[in-house]
């Protein structure tokens, strides 16, 4: 299986910025790369990141943030599963530390946005900073991400990752996969791990040339 890589902008980048980034990385990518890519963007630019995606043809998947955790109705503000579908959108971001710690995405919370994304054909990436995040049931990927190595650059030392990564896998097929300060120094070591099977890179994802060296050293 291929690593996967998530790049995570967060709340950053203009509509030109975020169009560059997909020029720049877009080309450079192969389908015989070790690893695939899934871009998630702010969702103002999921729509037209798709789109230029679908007309050159790059080897990169969109996904969101986040996702609400309601079908449809009157929640002023929300972005559900469907629409995200309806756009193009194959993956989203569940239970992010950011969410959870500055949004109240609790366990209950990030259960429900995991059901309507399954509903809808968006598979989620459920993150989870300790055991007290739960990984709901049926959960095909998940993402370690402990607070401490969260936009600190004090990222967990790769043996102790795949310990625990190992841990909350558990008896389960799921993938799993580690998140905070990985950067192009550390990537290689993270993924080569068995049962480290992906990253989720914030800042070291952001500008598309650093991202691109990145790539390079996993080649
Ligand atoms: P970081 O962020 O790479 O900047 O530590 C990771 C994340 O928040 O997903």
């Amino acid at each position: 299986m291929r690593s996967k890589i998530f790049a995570n902008w967060k709340e950053y980048k203009t509509a030109i910025e975020a169009r560059e980034w997909l020029l720049a990385v877009g080309p450079e990518l192969s389908e015989n790369d070790p690893f695939e890519i899934i871009l998630c963007a702010p969702y103002v630019y999921l729509a037209e990141l798709v789109q230029i995606v679908r007309d050159a043809e790059y080897p990169i998947l969109i996904g969101a943030q986040d996702v609400s955790r309601y079908a449809e109705g009157a929640y002023t503000g929300e972005v559900s599963a469907k629409m995200l579908e309806s756009v193009g959108v194959g993956w989203s971001l569940v239970g992010h530390s950011e969410r959870r710690g500055g949004f109240g995405d609790n366990n209950e919370v990030v259960a429900e946005k995991v059901k309507r994304c399954r509903e809808n054909g968006i598979e989620p990436l459920v993150l989870v900073r300790d055991a007290e995040d739960l990984i709901p049931e049926g959960s095909s990927y998940f993402g370690w991400e402990p607070v401490s190595a969260i936009g600190t650059g004090a990222a967990i030392a790769p043996s102790e990752a795949a310990h625990e990564i190992e841990k909350l896998k558990g008896a389960s097929a799921m993938t799993g996969l580690y998140g905070g300060s990985v950067d192009v120094g550390n990537v290689g070591v993270y993924l080569a791990y068995n049962n480290v099977n992906g990253v989720v890179i914030g800042s070291a994802s952001r500008d598309p040339h650093k991202f691109i060296q990145l790539l390079n050293a996993l080649r």
